[in-house]
């Protein structure tokens, strides 16, 4: 058993982010993560048994409804349960504690699942957060697809709030990762050809 390493971003890649989400409210981060941690994760994603998937939903609460018309990928939210994921939310956390000291943005906590897209499946351009109706300041996802291919599609297009210009297409490319400000870009995941494994989080502020 190897001891267990600290995951978290240095100041000089939290300077970095915080300019970046000043500046354009986006950022592509590519090797953003150990490959140790990466493989970890990966690991638990493709461990995971289909009664531990559900359906990914729209909306919160009481405005919850499955659409496959909307998003067809299904969801594990992350909760800790091994050394990988406990990894994984201390990066996070440092980054939400950096980000919170450079921008005083009050973020409070963060929401994570590991979203799987079957072949074929998509998620349509969206908003995740209305503006005013939810606590979620900020999104991120992390790929974890190992040689992804240009071929296998699967992008994620993110979208100018005020036009129709695209003004990223991410390739899921393992170790990539995507924060944007959620109640500002529209964001859409093409279909993928191959088999999709990401991690999409938030975070929140505390509003109640
Ligand atoms: C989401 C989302 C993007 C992705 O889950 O809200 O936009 O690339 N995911 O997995
Ligand atoms: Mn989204």
């Amino acid at each position: 058993m190897e001891a267990s390493k600290s995951a978290f971003f240095s100041e000089q890649q939290l300077d970095t982010i915080a300019d970046k989400i000043t500046d354009q409210g986006y950022l592509v981060l590519k090797d953003a993560v150990d490959n140790e941690l990466l493989e970890g994760l990966l690991l638990q994603a493709k461990c995971l048994s289909a009664d531990h998937w559900r359906e990914a939903g729209i909306g919160r609460k009481e405005h919850h409804q499955i659409d496959r018309s909307i998003r067809s990928d299904k969801i594990h939210w992350i909760n800790g349960a091994v050394q990988a994921e406990n990894q994984f939310l201390e990066l996070m956390e440092s980054l939400r504690l950096g980000l919170n000291r450079r921008l005083y943005l009050g973020l409070y906590d963060y929401e994570s699942h590991y979203a799987k897209y079957a072949n074929g499946m998509f998620y349509k351009k969206h908003l995740d957060a209305l503006k005013g109706k939810s606590n979620r300041v900020l999104s991120s996802v992390l790929y974890l697809n190992a040689n992804w291919l240009e071929e296998y599609s699967g992008e994620l297009l993110i979208h100018d709030p005020h036009n129709d210009v695209i003004l990223a297409s991410v390739s899921p490319q393992l170790g990539t990762m995507v924060l944007f400000l959620s109640e500002k870009f529209p964001h859409q995941v093409l279909p993928a050809k191959r088999e999709r494994f990401s991690i999409a989080g938030w975070f929140r502020v505390n509003n109640s």
